[in-house]
């Protein structure tokens, strides 16, 4: 104990020490770069970055730290939940500014000006009022005769989005792997044997991607959309058949978004560096360059919507519930990026009347697909409540109940108890849901519920969910 205490400490001196540094260092890189000594300032700004690396690093000492505190107590639950709740904010939060500003970027792109009374060097402008203000903005055909001092980049929503959602990801699924990412029924895999697949399956898809930049059907877009799309539904139908549906459905999105910071991090970046450093020395510029990075952006412009339901998924059974869900998870890829494609179009004054509907018929199609089948066999006789109490209490309350039993679960999932008559009649919806139509509850049916206690369940449903 007396250990704990003292590593905690030194970590709060290290913290206190960083935060102060942080405090002196932005007004000295400014200095330094307003005085124009650019190598000091490179320096102080490396250094600064450091400074708030370490200030993370800290942080996930002490979280470690906490961790074996509170390993195999009842508050190791506990922490992982607020980890979740902690990394998840920061994670919509990096999400927002990063999405936010790339579909602000595209708009401005979409709607400029490019016609009346441009200045020769320009390729549009734009007015826009906002919060109160007027705003007046020029784009550059390809770059200002100075570069200004003072540039604004938008890369670090991009990396911490990524970063954050990656640490979300291991926190949900590999440090649960058994619960949440492995479902035997799916395949039997170790938890390390899951992990890695997950993991370097990003990788790979990477790898693809940036290939298949590389050759000339980059330049059809649709053609290059349609093949982008088969592999993408190839991923699914892989994690489908690896991992969990819920895990698959997640890793599907983490692998997209991982193309999307690729793209920024490989692509988008260095290329705008290269064409910085180029106008810095009077070089000319290159301008296939910013037509890759601008290609690479739009790329990820018609990956955000699909993403973005990726990540809402988990709170929709019906999705990754269904039996086949790799088509599902297909078909809302492409009805959520042709609501993208129209939005595009219609910022260019482009009115299209087709795209809209289709991509609705497509996402209704989704919705149709996943609806429940009525279960024609008949029930025989009734199902009383004392049957429905006896088959809740031997699958459900292991975990749904105010002090759960299980080993993972030690608070009960969302809050969601089964303890008396009247709290199953209260839920019957979201159970016949779960147990009878998704077949995704139990939980990896961790309990070994039989179909004959689901068709138990059905019956009881159907019978009007008596409470007796
Ligand atoms: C091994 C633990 C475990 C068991 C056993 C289990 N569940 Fe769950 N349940 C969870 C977890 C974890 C969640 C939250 C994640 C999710 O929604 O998939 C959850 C969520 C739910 C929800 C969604 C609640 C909401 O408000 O969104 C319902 C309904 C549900 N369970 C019903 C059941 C029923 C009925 C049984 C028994 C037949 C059961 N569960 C057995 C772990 C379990």
């Amino acid at each position: 104990m007396m250990l704990y205490v003292a590593t905690y400490l030194v970590l709060a001196v290290i913290f206190v020490m960083l935060v102060t540094l942080t405090h002196k260092l932005p007004n000295l890189v400014r200095t330094a770069h307003e005085e124009g000594e650019e190598q000091r300032h490179d320096q102080l700004a490396l250094f600064q970055g450091l400074v708030y690396t370490a200030m993370i690093a800290v942080a996930i000492a002490a979280v470690a730290l906490t961790w074996l505190l509170v390993q195999n107590t009842p508050w190791e639950g506990h922490l992982t939940e607020w980890l979740n709740l902690v990394v998840r904010l920061m994670h919509i939060t990096f999400g927002i500014a990063w999405i936010g500003a790339s579909f602000y970027f595209v708009f401005l792109e979409n709607a400029l000006n490019r016609t009346k009374d441009l200045r020769k060097e320009l390729a549009g402008n734009l007015w826009a009022v906002h919060g109160g203000g007027f705003y007046y903005l020029e784009k550059y055909k390809v770059a200002p005769k100075t570069i200004p001092k003072e540039l604004h980049w938008f890369k670090y929503e991009a990396y911490f989005t990524w970063l954050s959602g990656f640490c979300l990801l291991a926190i949900v699924y590999y440090f649960n792997a058994k619960a949440f990412l492995i479902d035997k029924s799916v395949m039997d895999l170790s938890p390390m044997a899951a992990i890695s697949i997950g993991v370097s399956s990003f990788l790979v898809a990477w790898l693809l991607y940036h290939l298949l930049c590389k050759t000339p059907l980059v330049k059809k877009g649709p053609v290059f959309g349609l093949i982008g799309l088969l592999i993408a539904t190839g991923f699914a139908y892989f994690y489908s058949h690896v991992f969990s549906g819920r895990a698959a459905y997640i890793h599907f999105g983490a692998m997209l978004g991982t193309l999307m910071v690729g793209n920024v991090f490989f692509i988008i970046i260095p290329a705008q560096k290269a064409m910085v450093n180029a106008a810095k020395k009077g070089l000319p510029l290159d301008p296939s360059l910013g037509k890759f990075a601008g290609l690479r952006s739009l790329h990820n412009n018609y990956l955000t919507l699909p993403v973005l339901f990726v990540m809402i998924s988990n709170h929709f059974p019906s999705t990754f519930g269904h039996s086949q869900p790799w088509l599902v998870l297909a078909i809302m890829t492409v009805g959520t990026a042709g609501v993208k494609h129209w939005l595009n179009l219609r910022e260019k004054g482009q009115l299209n009347v087709w795209v809209l509907p289709v991509s609705a018929l497509i996402l209704l199609g989704a919705a149709f697909m996943t609806a429940p089948v009525k279960d024609a066999t008949a029930c025989k006789g009734t199902v009383t409540m004392a049957e429905v109490q006896a088959i809740v209490q031997k699958r459900c309350q292991q975990c749904h109940s105010s002090k759960p039993t299980d080993d993972v679960f030690t608070a009960p999932p969302n809050g969601v108890v089964y303890e008396t008559p009247a709290d199953i009649v209260k839920l019957k919806d979201k159970i016949y849901q779960r147990v009878v139509v998704t077949k995704n509850m139990p939980q990896g049916n961790k309990t070994g519920m039989t179909d004959e206690e689901r068709n138990a369940i059905r019956c009881w449903f159907e019978n009007g969910a008596p409470e007796k």
